[in-house]
């Protein structure tokens, strides 16, 4: 049987060019593999733990969708969904929550870590926490679970998240016999971590980020933000501690590279480089950006492809969650 490896985007930020080295190209190289059976789905109800925006919630979460579509991924082949659209993960969020110890919430790192923040601005501890924020870990679990996933492709802040659900749901097996499949995260340790405009990680934490669907023109121009050091023209540069290197490879042929590699060797100036920096990421997104406009601006067809998405998603969930509630006493 096919594996099942599900990605969820949370609509918190524009995804940005970090996103996509990091998360969503390896993501839609999975698409293209045989043994498995990839679910891909926009994490709404997690970013309404920090969005409270009518407009600005409608065009993230759009602009995920958009985005998995506009860089080739194809609804017909796999499954793609609004988290919001599909009911049963919540019923089963709540029976999950009926499972999981307060103390495991209580340790999971990103709560810890709000109420280490206040413990040192002498707050009251919880001050600036939602239950959503709190049981963010159980909502996650049942996104994984509903789908009996075998893997879940993370960073290394998601890491805990997969544990939490594997407890959860190894709690409930313990309890009723086998029924979730116990997922296991993946950490790719060969995906890059792409440096940001200053050159550490590329993060919205650190408001250093190049959209991944910018205008050419602000393209162009965050470019030449990026820090390089003030050596002369002719000087020569090393490649491997250089941001813009850093990038041009995530983007350029291999030849294209290895050409690159020696130009630095020789000495290039940093605004030639930038320059052809911007000519291999504007060829590569100009394609995939035409698309994504496209998308953000025909939201019917994505509502579609959505809820289309959200009813194979629905169909897979229903026969789980019967089992569940009739292993529990209810609706047997
Ligand atoms: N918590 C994830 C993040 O912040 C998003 C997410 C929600 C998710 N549900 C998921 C990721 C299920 C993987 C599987 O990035």
């Amino acid at each position: 049987m096919k594996k099942t490896i599900l990605t969820g985007i949370k609509p918190t930020g524009r995804v940005h060019l970090g996103n996509y080295i990091g998360a969503i190209k390896p993501a839609l190289k999975q698409a293209k593999n045989e043994e498995l059976d990839p679910v891909y789905f926009v994490a709404d109800y997690h970013g309404l733990t920090k969005i409270r925006d009518q407009q600005q919630m409608e065009e993230l979460s759009y602009g995920i969708a958009a985005t998995w579509l506009a860089l080739g991924l194809d609804p017909t082949k796999v499954i793609l969904y609004r988290q919001s659209d599909v009911s049963e993960i919540f019923e089963l969020s709540w029976i999950l929550a009926c499972f999981s110890p307060k103390g495991l919430m209580n340790r999971a790192h990103a709560y810890k870590a709000i109420v280490e923040k206040n413990r040192e601005g002498n707050r009251e501890e919880d001050e600036g926490v939602n239950m959503g924020v709190f049981t963010y870990p159980i909502l996650m679990a049942s996104d994984i679970l509903m789908f009996q996933t075998d893997f879940v492709p993370v960073g290394k802040d998601q890491i805990q998240h997969v544990e939490i659900a594997r407890d959860i749901a190894a709690a409930f097996n313990f309890q009723f016999g086998e029924t979730f499949t116990l997922p296991d995260y993946i950490v790719d340790k060969n995906t890059s971590v792409l440096p940001g405009l200053d050159g550490r990680k590329m993060s919205k934490s650190y408001a250093n980020t190049i959209p991944l669907f910018e205008e050419p023109d602000k393209l162009k121009k965050l470019i030449n933000r990026i820090t390089t050091d003030s050596s002369d023209p002719t000087e020569p540069k090393d490649p491997d501690t250089s941001t813009v290197f850093a990038l041009y490879k995530e983007f350029a042929s291999d030849a294209e590279t290895i050409e690159m590699r020696e130009k630095f060797k020789e000495g290039i100036g940093w605004g030639e480089a930038k320059k052809e920096l911007f000519h291999v990421m504007d060829d590569f997104l100009a394609e995939p950006r035409e698309k994504y406009r496209y998308y953000m601006t025909h939201r019917d067809e994505l509502d579609q492809i959505l809820e289309d998405g959200a009813r194979k998603a629905r169909a897979k969930a229903q026969p789980l969650l019967k089992d569940v509630k009739s292993k529990l006493g209810i609706r047997r």
